[in-house]
């Protein structure tokens, strides 16, 4: 006889999952403003990608605008965690603004790698997404140097000015394996093509890549917690899908879960982007576990335990305080 449907239902939780190092420094940044200079503090997009993070911040007093021309002459605004052109940063200073620099500084490394490149007069092909903010900022520090380059498709349309003098970088949220086959088929184009001194995609996106591919062979669905303009968020769902998961959904909350996804599913893994609070994971877990999916074992491929300083400005203001 076999035994009933519910003792086999389980939960393949992930790890490394949600905040990284920058995303983490990034809301404190906001959160320790806020407890310095009290509201309002003005920040420029949104701090991370993450509904709920940007909600709870306004709820506390934070103002979230597009631009700096919309930030009242003088006043705090932070710069978000995926970085800023230098042309945001003049108008900043051009309205005499008090800047507070949140980009994570593994986002300034690629900047500054950018700069070095346009320096040397090199072609720049940014592999990203065009309209992120983070491609914007990489892009924004050298405009006349670079081409953004979507994905592999994009590769046979792309005219440089010297094809033997062209680097490649990335954003740093992108699926590793969709950006080596973008370099793959660059090469072919442009055989010269330099590689960046170290790779862009960043540890956290490396980490939450290897953690989902290692459970999705093993999971009838694999949910994602994290915001549609996640970008490291909706990899993962991608990458799910290409490693095994017979289907995969983000969502930004549990009330999101659908009915019908669950037809049938023994083994549920979850996992959530780079941006996302743990206690969003949480809600699902619970939610997960009324519907049966209550045993939950974590499959861990890495640890992690790096941390970044916050930005000076805000070292500065508690120094100042002591
Ligand atoms: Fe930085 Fe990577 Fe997080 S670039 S903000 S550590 S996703």
């Amino acid at each position: 006889r076999s035994m009933p449907a519910t003792t086999t239902k389980k939960v393949l939780l992930a790890a490394p999952r949600g905040y990284c190092a920058g995303v983490d420094r990034a809301v404190i940044a906001v959160e320790k403003a806020l407890e310095l200079h009290g509201s309002p503090i003005y920040v420029r997009k949104e701090i991370v990608h993450n509904k709920y993070v940007v909600e709870t911040l306004t709820e506390r007093g934070a103002i979230f605008v597009d631009e700096t021309d919309e930030v009242p002459e003088g006043a705090r605004v932070v710069f978000s965690a995926h970085g800023v052109s230098p042309a945001v940063r003049e108008s900043a200073d051009s309205r005499n603004l008090l800047t507070i620099d949140a980009t994570c500084p593994l986002v300034t490394k690629v900047h500054k790698e950018a700069v070095r490149f346009a320096k040397s007069d090199q072609t720049i092909l940014l592999i990203g997404h065009t309209g992120h903010e983070e491609v914007e900022g990489t892009a924004g520090e050298a405009p006349e140097h670079t081409i953004v380059v979507n994905s592999p498709d994009d590769v046979d349309d792309i005219v440089v000015p010297d094809p033997d003098n062209v680097v490649w970088l990335s954003q740093t949220t992108l699926s590793v394996d969709e950006t080596m086959e973008t370099v793959r088929r660059l090469r072919e184009r442009f055989p010269n093509l330099q590689d960046p001194p170290s790779d862009d995609i960043c540890y956290a996106t490396q980490n939450r890549q290897v953690a989902v591919k290692k459970i999705a062979p093993q999971a009838d669905l694999v949910i994602v917690v994290g915001s549609a303009n996640s970008s490291n968020s909706v990899r993962l769902v991608e990458v799910a899908l290409q490693s095994g998961a017979n289907a995969s959904y983000r969502i930004d909350r549990a009330a999101e879960l659908e009915e019908e996804w669950f037809e049938g599913v023994e083994t549920v893994g979850v996992t959530s982007g780079a941006s996302v609070p743990e206690i969003l994971v949480r809600d699902v877990l619970d939610a997960l576990s009324a519907r049966g999916y209550e045993t939950v074992e974590e499959v861990r491929t890495a640890t992690e335990d790096l941390m970044f300083s916050l930005p000076r400005e805000i070292r500065a203001d508690l120094k100042a305080k002591e």
